[in-house]
């Protein structure tokens, strides 16, 4: 099937939409992964997020339908922790997805300037907490469960200044195949690009001094072309629950700027215009 062309859902059909039951989503606390847990919980799923810090479930006012897991995601210990907070955060309720959407830019600058610990930290949290996440998370998933992987173009290119993430991203692409050759035939895993999306990622990117980090200058340029969070999310939520089990866990990453896929979740009248960069 070619990028965005989609089986049409058929309402009924489990092989077409992802399951009831619960979704966990990382990343949880700010931007896309916020804005996801908000339009999850209008669709009326049942949130488990993870928070580096309390108090969303407070902030947000829906205690019923939203739970939190406070971890730390850059360190095994964290991971670790996470996993067994969930069981316990799912109480033998069915879990539906996981989405692994907590990621960071920082550290900037080029590999000199990062030691051991640096570069731990970030693929810790890119690429070992999706993966442990994932294959921790496995065996309480429903039949149709699904994985989604929040992706880059830093996942297939590498930029100068970026060397952590970019090494952390492209090691998340192999884990996404190697979770679809490996978790057991009833899940799907799918990877998702969500294109330049205005948070504080994106702020992160901007505000060095382009003496130290050239690419500075693009993602200053490049403000005014940002695509909406709020509108990232429903490109994400509708790829997690609407798509059919195969055409989710295609091998070609989603991407938000393949205009093929527009008609299925852009909102009535609202034109997509951002260009990829
Ligand atoms: N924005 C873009 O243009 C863009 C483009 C391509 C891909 N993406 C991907 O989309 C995902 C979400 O990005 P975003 O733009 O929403 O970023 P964001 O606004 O900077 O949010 C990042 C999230 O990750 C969490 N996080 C960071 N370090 C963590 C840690 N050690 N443990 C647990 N959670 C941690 C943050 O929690 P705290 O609040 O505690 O810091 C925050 O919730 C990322 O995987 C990113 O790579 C974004």
């Amino acid at each position: 099937m070619e990028n965005g062309e989609v089986s049409e859902p058929t309402l009924g059909d489990p092989a077409v939409h992802l399951p009831p039951g619960v979704i966990v989503v990382t990343g949880a606390s700010r931007g896309l992964g916020r804005d996801l847990v908000d339009l999850l919980l209008a669709e009326g799923r049942e949130v488990i997020a993870v928070v580096r810090r309390p108090g969303l479930v407070e902030a947000m006012g829906n205690g019923a339908d939203l739970s939190e897991v406070v971890a730390d995601l850059s360190t095994p210990r964290g991971i670790e922790a996470a996993i067994s907070a969930m069981r316990e955060a799912l109480d033998a309720k069915p879990l539906a997805a996981l989405v692994n959407g907590a990621g960071a830019v920082t550290p900037l600058g080029p590999l000199a300037d990062h030691g051991c610990e640096a570069m731990l930290d970030a693929f810790t949290l890119m690429a070992v907490a999706p993966a442990r996440l994932a294959t921790g998370l496995a065996p309480l998933m429903v039949n149709g469960g699904r994985v989604l992987n929040l992706s880059t173009r830093s996942a297939h290119e590498s930029f100068p200044g970026l060397s952590l993430y970019c090494m952390s991203k492209h090691a998340l692409h192999a884990i996404s195949k190697s979770l679809r050759l490996e978790l057991p035939v009833t899940l799907a895993v799918g990877e998702l690009i969500p294109g330049e999306v205005d948070t504080g990622m994106q702020a992160d990117l901007r505000a060095p001094d382009p003496e130290g980090f050239p690419l500075a200058t693009f993602f200053r340029q490049n403000q005014a072309n940002l695509i909406p969070c709020a509108l990232a999310a429903r490109f994400i939520t509708w790829v997690l629950t609407g798509t059919g089990r195969d055409d989710f866990s295609r091998t070609e990453p989603w991407f938000i700027y393949d205009t093929s896929s527009h008609r299925h979740w852009l909102p009535a009248g609202v034109e997509f215009g951002y260009s990829a960069p």
